[in-house]
């Protein structure tokens, strides 16, 4: 049976990587027919017909049908999975702070209809800015749909942590695991490789071993991973697309088809109060491990009073944001 999927902002620049790789099978697979529905407003409607067009001229064997739209009722109706990536994006100079208030709305109106219209299975996937905090509003305007079936992507920032450390060992970007993202998707965020695992020469080493070289590990990795999206947009005066798919991409698959035994992804969820010291209610990145279409937080990481301190702050940024979104939606 077809898979009907969702993407928002679908025609954006993010959209455009991220729709060719969903309708060719680096998702859900080479042989699992798709339905798209692309979400955008209505004075996007002709940009999003060349869109189609495209996807139509790329005579994907799985793609089944497209369906473009304006209209949410139309694009989430009996969804099994939404990407969310529609949204005002940040431009130079902006903190993601600034968007809330120009997308806080889009998510209310979307949690509602995803409440009302999509599967009550759907995996859902925010990307549009601030993405945690627009996966809290649209969970919440959407009760009946099961707190865990939201997440918001940092793994773009997993990805740009990763590769970092590969760089900085000299090893592909596949002999990095296990860095870990904590918290916001925003330069408050925690990029964290004290439990990170470094493949070389044959052998597992842990990346504080392979890197050697404390100063950077707790400085300018941690800086250059926070301040990547401002860096990309500083340089191409938009924000990053090709990568952000990417992203997107590894989020879903590895939700639907799971982690490899003894890896984990991060990805902002809900959090229950009794993870790491993170406060209840919060869309948090932690560490997960992905098995049948769920996820469960990695426990038992030992935190010291550096990565304390920083998972507090993020933490609080996050807080912050949530009190701000709900008092421009009104909750
Ligand atoms: P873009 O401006 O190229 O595209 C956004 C699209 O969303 C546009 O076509 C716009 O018309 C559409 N849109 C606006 N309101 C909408 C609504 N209510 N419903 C449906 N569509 C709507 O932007 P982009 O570069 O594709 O980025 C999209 C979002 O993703 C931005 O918020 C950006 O900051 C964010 N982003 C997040 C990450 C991440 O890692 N979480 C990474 C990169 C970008
Ligand atoms: C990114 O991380 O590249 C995006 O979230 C864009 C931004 O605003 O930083």
């Amino acid at each position: 049976m077809a898979l009907r999927v969702c993407v928002t902002g679908a025609a954006g620049q993010i959209a455009y990587s991220l729709l060719y790789s969903v309708a060719k099978g680096d998702v859900f697979g080479k042989d699992q027919p798709i339905i798209l529905t692309l979400l955008d407003i209505a004075p996007m409607m002709e940009v999003l017909k060349g869109v189609v067009m495209e996807l139509q001229d790329c005579a994907l064997p799985i793609l089944q049908e497209v369906i473009a739209t304006a209209d949410e009722r139309e694009a989430f109706t009996d969804i099994d999975v939404a990407m969310l990536v529609g949204a005002m994006p940040r431009r130079e100079g902006m903190e993601r702070k600034d968007l809330l208030k120009a997308n806080a709305k889009i998510f209310q109106s979307q949690g509602k209809s995803l409440d009302q219209y999509a599967k009550k299975t759907v995996k859902v996937v925010v990307v549009g800015n601030p993405a945690n905090t627009n996966a809290l509003i649209a969970m919440k305007c959407a009760p009946s749909i099961p707190k865990e079936n939201f997440s918001c992507l940092t793994r773009l920032d997993q990805n740009r942590a990763k590769s970092q450390i590969a760089g900085k060992c000299s090893v592909p970007t596949s002999a990095v695991k296990n860095v870990t993202i904590w918290g916001n998707h925003s330069s408050t965020q925690f990029p964290d490789a004290m439990h990170a695992v470094v493949v070389k020469d044959g052998k597992d080493l842990k990346a504080t071993e392979a890197v050697n070289d404390d100063a950077w590990l707790k400085g300018d990795f941690i800086t250059t991973v926070q301040k990547r999206g401002a860096a990309v947009i500083a340089a191409r005066k938009l924000s990053s697309a090709m990568s952000a798919a990417k992203a997107i991409c590894d989020h879903v698959r590895d939700w639907v088809q799971g982690t490899p035994d003894g890896e984990w992804v991060s990805m902002g969820v809900i959090s229950d109060g009794n993870s790491y010291g993170v406060p209840e209610g919060l869309i948090y990145s932690f560490p997960v491990k992905l098995s049948g279409g769920k996820w469960t937080i990695v426990d038992g990481l030992s935190i010291d009073a550096f990565a304390r301190e920083k998972m507090d702050l993020t933490a609080k940024e996050l807080a912050e944001e949530r009190d701000a979104a709900f008092e421009f939606i009104g909750n």
